[in-house]
């Protein structure tokens, strides 16, 4: 946490909306009165309120103690047993739903598949007993490096079901991050595509994933789905293709009895150091709530068809493409390729031909909608859209007022859902038929959810002052450790605010800040650590500083922020070049670098923008002080507090940096 300066926050927007009766009539909670008594009674007792939830699931065996809280690690349902693929399928069988649409699924090229409940409980059983046929089983992590295509999902519920561990590594992400997460996780198998189709071209999978799992000693086995057909290298004994495998395998399979907390899946994310972090979810917690919260916040019904617009490489893919809306029997809609493809209008023909009724994407999404123009939207016949949602990172109140008049045409709530890939789950969202929204907040924390703003020594904040939001009681989704390294985990979300000498407290530090309104509404006022959102994705400051200084010719950099239109923030690095070395004229140079981020970890990772300084300015123990920077790309000067500053002439030096 920067403990510099406080969290400031200007308070500027007062619209609140109501929900329509309309909806409210229709609404899975509609009485306020009853949600509030659900609220206070939650308040008192979390836990009661949790296990009311997780009693929606199907268990094989009931939890013993629904919360054992050894701080900071928890275990939720201990004694129980369940199966998240049973969850997710099996039960939908024994009804209408066996043939009802799980998936409907549309290709960049326009291709479609339809997959009911009964046919995907199919595949992923085939795909379970090919899993168990490659020697994989309980407690095996296998990785996923998939474009959104419905075998990822077949590949992810195949593992829940054997109980093994599935990491799914986003496929916009480099060979050498890939390779990182898997040695990491010591996973055994690798799921991957030939290529995946985005903006009209393939991108190829299967050569990156090449690349990394020569790097990686454990992996024994790659299985190949087929997609776009492009030409790639099998490795005879070792590359398997999908079809193939899952043709000699049988449709019925077991699946395994887990224990609640058995790891279902791991995430890897940004902190505020070099190293993704592992973030590893167990079953039973991270099922109740986001079963809970899919049905309650997305008012989910039968005859929705859901569409959230997350790759399944992120947590928002996780928890709602796949495990929130299939475990509540939902039909959901995914898209495998680019919003501006054929043109910036496919979302919104998608939704007319598709007769979409919830739409699920991110404020850089919506702010690009806005900016390729109000025509795209309105060609097309949205009437069948009934809820909006928002997530990823703060959305402005202009683009929520636009994404409530032009695509929901006043008529459609919207629910700004926050929450983080730790917290598994929403935590901070508005009930739609009965909680007013006002543009820019995600209003009060769901029932169970203990959410505060408070201030570096603990006390809660005043109506409207910034502080730190913390979560004070333990929930279900929670995450359980950071992959082999509870001391971080402990480190990094709850050494900030500790347990006190009677043991009462320790708190989660979500890193954001926020504030509280007269209505006790949170306003995310965005991240207080050295982590930075760009289009929605997290990304750590020090980790794309990493992977500069790593560059042959880079002695040192320091990466910042500056607001843009569309991603929200766009990043700034200033780089300090080693003396002496060979370096090509400066415009070849910063491509060169721009490159070298995006090899080691990514496109999404890439600078905006580079600036050369010969120094940096540092405190005079050393550390960069990024506000100055910060001052400097948005003011041309720095106007705050320079007395820790090392070398004064550092600063008219970095005036000069900026690029031609
Ligand atoms: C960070 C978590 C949760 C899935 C996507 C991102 C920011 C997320 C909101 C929101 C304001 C938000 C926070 C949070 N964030 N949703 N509705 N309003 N900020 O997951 O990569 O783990 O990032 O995204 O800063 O801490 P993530």
């Amino acid at each position: 946490m920067n403990k510099q300066h406080d969290i400031s926050s200007v308070l500027t927007e007062n619209r609140v909306f109501a929900p329509s009766k309309k909806f409210a009539a229709k609404a899975i909670v509609s009485s306020a009165k009853n949600l509030d008594k659900i609220r206070k009674a939650a308040e008192k007792n979390p836990v009661a309120f949790w296990e009311q939830c997780a009693a929606a699931l199907q268990w094989d065996k009931k939890w013993k103690s629904a919360l054992i809280w050894n701080y900071p690690f928890a275990q939720w349902f201990a004694g129980g047993k369940i199966n998240a693929s049973v969850n997710c399928l099996d039960r939908h069988l024994s009804s209408y739903r066996k043939n009802k649409a799980a998936i409907i699924w549309e290709g960049e090229p326009g291709d479609q598949r339809t997959l009911t409940y009964g046919q995907l409980h199919a595949e992923v059983c085939r795909a379970a007993n090919v899993l168990k046929k490659f020697g994989i089983g309980k407690g095996d992590t296998v990785a996923i490096y998939m474009g959104m295509i419905p075998e990822a999902v077949i590949a992810m519920l195949a593992c829940a079901r054997i109980g093994a561990v599935h990491n799914v590594v986003f496929g916009g992400f480099s060979s050498d991050a890939l390779r990182d997460r898997m040695l990491d996780m010591k996973a055994k198998l690798l799921v991957t595509q030939d290529g995946a189709f985005r903006r009209g071209t393939s991108v190829n999978l299967k050569d990156a994933a090449d690349k990394a799992v020569a790097e990686c000693p454990d992996i024994t086995s790659v299985i190949v789905v087929r997609r776009s057909g492009e030409n790639i290298q099998m490795c005879a004994g070792r590359d398997y293709w999908w079809g193939e495998v899952m043709k000699s395998a049988t449709a019925i399979n077991k699946p395994e009895s887990l224990s609640a907390e058995h790891p279902l899946f791991a995430l890897y994310t940004s902190g505020s150091t070099g190293k993704p972090k592992g973030i590893l979810h167990t079953t039973g917690g991270y099922l109740t709530q986001v079963n809970f919260t899919s049905r309650i916040i997305f008012d989910l019904n039968d005859d929705d068809i859901y569409f959230c617009t997350a790759d399944i490489g992120w947590v928002t893919g996780h928890s709602y493409v796949v495990y929130g809306p299939l475990s509540n029997g939902a039909t959901v809609f995914m898209y495998e390729g680019a919003p501006n493809f054929p043109d910036a209008g496919r979302f919104w023909d998608m939704i007319e031909r598709h007769r979409i009724t919830i739409l699920y994407t991110a404020p850089t999404a919506i702010r690009a909608f806005m900016k390729w123009g109000d025509s795209y939207v309105l060609k097309h016949d949205l009437s069948s859209l009934r809820l909006l949602g928002s997530v990823g990172e703060p959305i402005n109140p202009e683009a929520w007022m636009w994404y409530r008049a032009v695509v929901g045409k006043n008529n459609c709530p919207i629910v700004d859902t926050w929450w983080q890939t730790e917290t598994g789950a929403i935590m901070i969202a508005p009930i739609p038929g009965v909680v007013p929204t006002k543009p820019g907040s995600g209003t009060l924390p769901l029932p169970g959810i203990i959410a505060d703003a408070v201030r570096r020594d603990g006390t809660s904040c005043e109506q409207n002052e910034g502080g730190y939001l913390v979560i004070k009681h333990p929930w279900p989704a929670m995450l359980r450790t950071i992959v082999g390294d509870d001391e971080r985990y402990r480190k990094t979300y709850w050494s900030e605010f500790p347990p006190n000498e009677n043991g009462e407290g320790g708190w989660y530090f979500t890193g954001d800040g926020a504030r509280r309104d007269k209505d006790g509404y949170f306003w995310i006022i965005g991240r207080v650590d050295d982590v930075v959102n760009v289009s929605g994705h997290r990304l750590g400051t020090a980790e794309i500083e990493s992977a500069l200084v790593s560059h042959t010719t880079v002695a040192e950099a320091a990466v910042i922020t500056r607001p843009d239109e569309i991603k929200g923030n766009a990043l700034v690095a200033f780089v300090t070049l080693k003396s002496g070395a060979d370096v090509p004229a400066l415009h070849e140079l910063r491509e060169i670098l721009r490159n070298h981020v995006a090899k080691e970890i990514g496109h999404i990772a890439k600078p905006d923008e580079i600036r050369f300084s010969e120094q940096l300015p540092k405190t005079r123990s050393g550390k960069i002080m990024r506000r100055l920077l910060r001052e400097i790309v948005a003011e041309g000067k720095t106007s705050g507090d320079t007395t820790a500053l090392e070398d004064f002439s550092v600063l008219e030096k970095l005036r000069a940096t900026e690029e031609e």
